[in-house]
């Protein structure tokens, strides 16, 4: 099928490489010329596991192309999928206005019957909107029909989410989009399950918000479990034993990140307010968010008055591993209390290090290796967990550091291995 994806970000881009590996015809739009250039030459403007092989193999295979020419490309195509930001406005809700922006193209530009497929997350009810604002605006004497596909995919590990999706959910009341969605994820091994476009919308924030309100329950009980002297670990493989509960997040850290839990579970505040409704689950989770993401720091406040003209390793930036995604992660929030302090910050991320630099003006010092960040460092802030990090003994930091003190946001170390290394270390839960 002749498809266009529009927005080549981690949703966009992950999603026309796997339609394109599934030997659809695709084409990923963006604005973002550099962006598109970059693809053109074989580069992924983001960090995916598998992603830029994939792109290669596709792009060579004449099944996937990518171009910033909308208007060549909405012309005749038989699904378009938009995938575009909708991130979080100042009072919590979602920027609807790319997806609006795309719509208006979309309706100057098409030239034939067209199914369009919503995969940005939006709140309930903008499917409804939306067709009526592309019918509402077409040019051409075309049949249009809006479906909704929220997208499920996790960040580290998108591409096989997509390719290996737990469920594809298509929300439309038409014969004719169930047809043509059904034909379109026809080779993908994934239940496709139907349902209102209102109800889809609904799945994907109840799905996040669900996640979010899991971790931030674990992240508040692992809290509790300092206070009254128990172990977080345990517990969790206590709970786990139990299938309704399982131990898939339940894993306590200093917050959730990225740019789907935290505008998501605003977004779906924001809404219930404006229906009357007060989604209390939700707004507690916001709220326990807000406080975990500086739990390390609060930690520390017993060692450290000020920061002033301390020396701090940063340890991971990224919201999580396998990611080079900065946003809402909890590494900012930090970064920036620390810097107003005085402190002499040394970071360290195998990937996420170039967003920084870019996105950022922060003055902070990159080191190439953990171990450069801990060198001559005061104190030690982990926030990611990835492998390289992982990788660095107890040992080291007693070697490397002035004063060897770790505040561990993920529990990537036993403590009584740190303690046994003379090591000061704090994490989550486990009681120090
Ligand atoms: N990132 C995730 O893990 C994830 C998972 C599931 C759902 N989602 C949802 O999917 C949507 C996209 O998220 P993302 O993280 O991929 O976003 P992103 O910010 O990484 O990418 C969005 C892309 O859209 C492009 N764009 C904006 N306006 C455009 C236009 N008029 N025409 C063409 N391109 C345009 C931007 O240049 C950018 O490249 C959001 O609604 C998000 O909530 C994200």
């Amino acid at each position: 099928m002749k498809v266009v994806v529009v927005g080549t970000g981690y949703v966009g881009l992950v999603t026309g490489v796997c339609l394109a590996e599934k030997n659809h015809n695709v084409i990923c739009l963006d604005i973002n010329e550099n962006k598109i250039n970059m693809m053109r030459e074989g580069k992924s403007p983001i960090y995916e596991p598998n992603l830029e092989e994939l792109m290669t193999e596709n792009y060579k295979a004449g099944k996937l192309d990518y171009s910033t020419n909308y208007k060549k490309a909405y012309k005749d195509a038989e699904v378009i999928i938009i995938a575009v930001g909708t991130p979080e406005k100042a009072d919590g809700s979602a920027n609807l206005e790319y997806v609006y922006e795309v719509s208006k193209q979309i309706a100057e530009n098409l030239e034939r019957d067209c199914i369009i497929a919503i995969k940005s997350t939006v709140p309930i009810g903008t499917n409804d909107n939306i067709e009526e604002y592309i019918k509402a605006n077409l040019r051409n004497p075309v049949n249009i029909e809006v479906v909704s596909n929220p997208e499920f995919l996790s960040q580290g590990t998108a591409v096989h989410d997509t390719l290996e999706a737990y469920r594809i959910i298509i929300g439309t009341n038409s014969n004719k989009a169930k047809n043509v969605m059904s034909e379109l994820y026809k080779d993908f091994n994934s239940p496709i399950v139907f349902m209102t476009r209102k109800s889809s919308e609904m799945v994907k924030y109840a799905s996040n918000d669900f996640l979010a309100i899991k971790i931030s329950y674990i992240n508040d009980i692992a809290n509790l479990c300092d206070v009254v002297g128990a172990n977080i670990d345990d517990v969790i493989k206590g709970m786990g034993y139990d299938k309704r509960i399982g131990n898939e997040y339940l894993k306590p850290g200093c917050g959730y990140g990225g740019s789907c839990f935290p505008k998501d579970t605003k977004s779906l505040h924001y809404l219930a307010t404006q229906g009357g409704y007060n989604l209390k689950s939700v707004e507690a989770t916001i709220a326990i968010n807000k406080k975990q993401k500086i739990v390390l720091i609060e930690k520390a406040r017993k060692e450290f008055k000020t920061f002033n003209n301390i020396n701090v390793a940063i340890l991971g930036l990224a919201f999580k591993p396998d990611t080079d995604d900065l946003r809402e992660a909890p590494s900012i929030d930090n970064i920036e209390i620390l810097l107003e302090e005085g402190a002499n910050i040394k970071v360290y991320d195998p990937k996420a290090m170039n967003k920084l630099k870019e996105n950022f003006s922060y003055k902070v010092e990159y080191a190439k290796m953990p171990q450069e960040a801990l060198k001559n460092a005061d104190v030690c802030f982990i926030f990611t967990e990835w492998e390289e990090i992982k990788n660095v003994k107890p040992s080291e930091y007693k070697e490397l550091m002035k004063r060897p003190i770790v505040y561990d946001g993920r529990n990537i170390y036993h403590p009584e291995e740190m303690k046994s290394c003379e090591v000061k270390y704090y994490s989550i839960g486990r009681g120090e």
